[in-house]
């Protein structure tokens, strides 16, 4: 019957893959925001009102203030791997349900880092621009010159399911050394990819790449800082794919500025958007890209589909297959 439907609020246009299938079940009901932009705060807040679950994304701020004035949700469908948006703890304390979608994005956004690891080596998109600006020139033998990836040393911040697929692809294609650094072993690493676990100070000295994989906590927030980038080789190029707030931008571009470490390559940024007349785009061994680490019909659609299969497995059974905090559906 049309009063007992389940509301809910999806948050943004995301792929058919899951939502159809919410769509087509008559369990429920959906609210599709209709713009292409993100809800603002006001907007949020009115529509979440009325609904029981909300299913959004890293553009949806879920802190403390919104969860009390919605405790009445049911549960939040998280249509991404991180979720740093939401106060997962003020969630458990108001027995919300996440759900979130592991791994749909691991190839995807490992091979964003292994991509800017080339393009920022090899100066792509520098060089693309000066194309555009009619700068070809002639052919110098000296000029724009990169260095190779081959047998380089890479250390990987965060051995997770992300860190893990850009390790394999360094060790495949170019027999690279693995060191990482994690909060926990990954024997499957060791194994595999004759990776070695090292402190984050052994890994800053000893990489020619480094690449942040790690969740954006209170821990990781700013680690890789003024004092991490002199700690880094001269030569070391830094990939972040994770979140911006890994790096303390300021000392990034300092650092890059003063020579303290060669280049970098970054799907994310702080703030994103990323200002246009930021340095760091008209650097010649930097390469940005604007957070499409999972930007593939393969991961959105697999994204669309987890958090749909959330929601479902939620209703149905009272069980969330993929769940940030599962001490509230056992406690
Ligand atoms: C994207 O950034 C994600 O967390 O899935």
């Amino acid at each position: 019957m049309m009063a007992d439907k389940k509301r809910i609020l999806v948050t943004r246009d995301f792929p058919p893959a899951g939502i159809d299938r919410l769509k087509e079940n008559s369990a429920f009901e959906l609210t599709q925001w209709e713009m292409d932009r993100p809800m603002t705060r006001e907007e949020l807040l009115e529509r979440a009102k009325d609904h029981d679950v909300v299913l959004c994304t890293l553009t949806e701020r879920i802190d403390r203030e919104f969860l009390e004035a919605c405790s009445h949700l049911e549960m939040i469908s998280q249509f991404a791997v991180g979720y740093d948006n939401i106060d997962v703890a003020a969630a458990a304390e108001l027995g919300i349900p996440v759900g979130f979608t592991p791994d749909a994005m691991s190839d995807a956004t490992a091979d964003i880092a292994f991509g800017l690891m080339i393009a920022s080596a090899r100066k792509m998109f520098y060089l693309h621009n000066t194309i555009a600006k009619g700068e070809w020139g002639y052919f110098r033998p000296r000029g724009h010159l990169g260095v190779e990836l081959s047998g380089k040393t890479l250390g990987i911040f965060g051995m997770g399911r992300i860190g893990m697929k850009t390790a394999q692809r360094c060790r495949g294609a170019y027999n690279m050394e693995i060191l990482y650094c994690s909060r926990n072993r990954k024997p499957e690493a060791e194994k595999e990819l004759d990776a070695a676990l090292v402190d984050f100070d052994t890994l800053l000295g000893k990489s020619d790449i480094v690449s942040a994989h790690c969740a954006l906590t209170a821990g990781t927030r700013h680690i890789f800082n003024r004092d991490a980038f002199e700690r880094m080789k001269p030569e070391a190029i830094f990939i972040n794919t994770a979140r911006g707030p890994i790096h303390h931008e300021p000392d990034l571009i300092r650092a890059l500025e003063g020579g303290e470490i060669r280049g970098a390559g970054l799907d994310v940024t702080d703030p994103e958007p990323m200002r246009q007349d930021n340095p760091l785009l008209f650097m010649e061994n930097v390469c940005v890209l604007p957070h499409v680490g999972s930007g593939t019909n393969e991961a959105r659609n697999e994204m669309s589909a987890m958090a749909a299969d959330n929601i479902v497995e939620f209703y149905r059974n009272g069980r969330i297959p993929h769940i940030v905090n599962p001490e509230v559906l056992s406690g």
